[in-house]
């Protein structure tokens, strides 16, 4: 295998960059201890990625922001970061010792209201969401089998103009591989077939390399 292709020179590229581009300490990087410290799963985002969702969310100058899927905050924290001071972000999880640590990360980092955590199956914290839309972005990043019913909702949620992106599309390529029935590459295919579907998106997206692998983001405008 060629240099150019080994997962070992995607990480060693990462930490170049990060020396480079962001040499001071990551922000949030207490969130990241707490979490590794409880045994929660390694799966947020990466901090360029944080970081490019605290851009996306200032320059699409949002104010309403939701995510499904929230881990240990994160990913939260840093949309929270671009905010403005009236801004507010909803984000939703399942399991009860993520969003117990989740919420113990926000009150540490975010003073006041700005970030609303609501615990439960996502599907069943959605339509409580409807009178707070619509949004002007989310974050998709939670169960991969239900990302098709995710991207109904947040369609539903949206306005024109809404920004919506959709995490771990490519899955070290296992996007592309049905004959190995994994279920969360399944959903991911089953959320693109639904893009696909739905005239009202008008997507991009970008496949990244680093030190949680291949993988990529969709990143759809709600056009009408
Ligand atoms: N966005 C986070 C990572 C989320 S990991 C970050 O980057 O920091 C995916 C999260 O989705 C996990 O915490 C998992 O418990 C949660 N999840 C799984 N199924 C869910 C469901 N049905 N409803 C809400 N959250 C769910
Ligand atoms: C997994 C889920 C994620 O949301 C992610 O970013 C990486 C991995 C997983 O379930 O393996
Ligand atoms: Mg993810």
């Amino acid at each position: 295998m060629s240099d150019r292709y080994n997962p070992e020179t995607w990480s060693a590229v990462e930490s170049f960059l990060s020396q480079r581009l962001a040499p001071g300490e990551d922000p949030f990087q207490i969130v990241l201890d707490r979490a590794k410290a409880a045994e929660l799963p390694q799966i947020q985002v990466s901090f360029n990625d944080g970081k490019l969702l605290s851009f996306l969310v200032e320059m699409t100058a949002s104010r309403k922001v939701l995510e499904i899927g929230t881990l240990a905050g994160y990913s939260s924290l840093w949309m929270a970061s671009t905010l403005p001071e009236d801004g507010k972000l909803w984000t939703l999880e399942l399991d009860p010792a993520h969003a117990q640590l989740a919420s113990q990360n926000f009150t540490a980092f975010s003073p006041g209201t700005k970030i609303h955590l609501i615990e439960g199956p996502a599907l069943e914290s959605l339509p409580k969401l409807e009178a707070h839309a619509p949004f002007d972005f989310i974050f998709i990043d939670a169960d991969k089998p239900n990302n098709a019913a995710y991207l109904a909702w947040a369609l539903r949620l949206s306005r024109p103009g809404t920004t919506i992106v959709l995490d771990n599309i490519v899955r070290d390529g296992k996007i592309i591989k049905p004959e190995l029935e994994d279920p969360a590459a399944e959903g991911v295919r089953q959320g693109l077939d639904y893009i696909r579907g739905q005239r009202r998106f008008d997507a991009t997206w970008v496949q990244t390399v680093g030190s949680k692998g291949y993988d990529g983001w969709a990143i759809l405008r709600v056009t009408d």
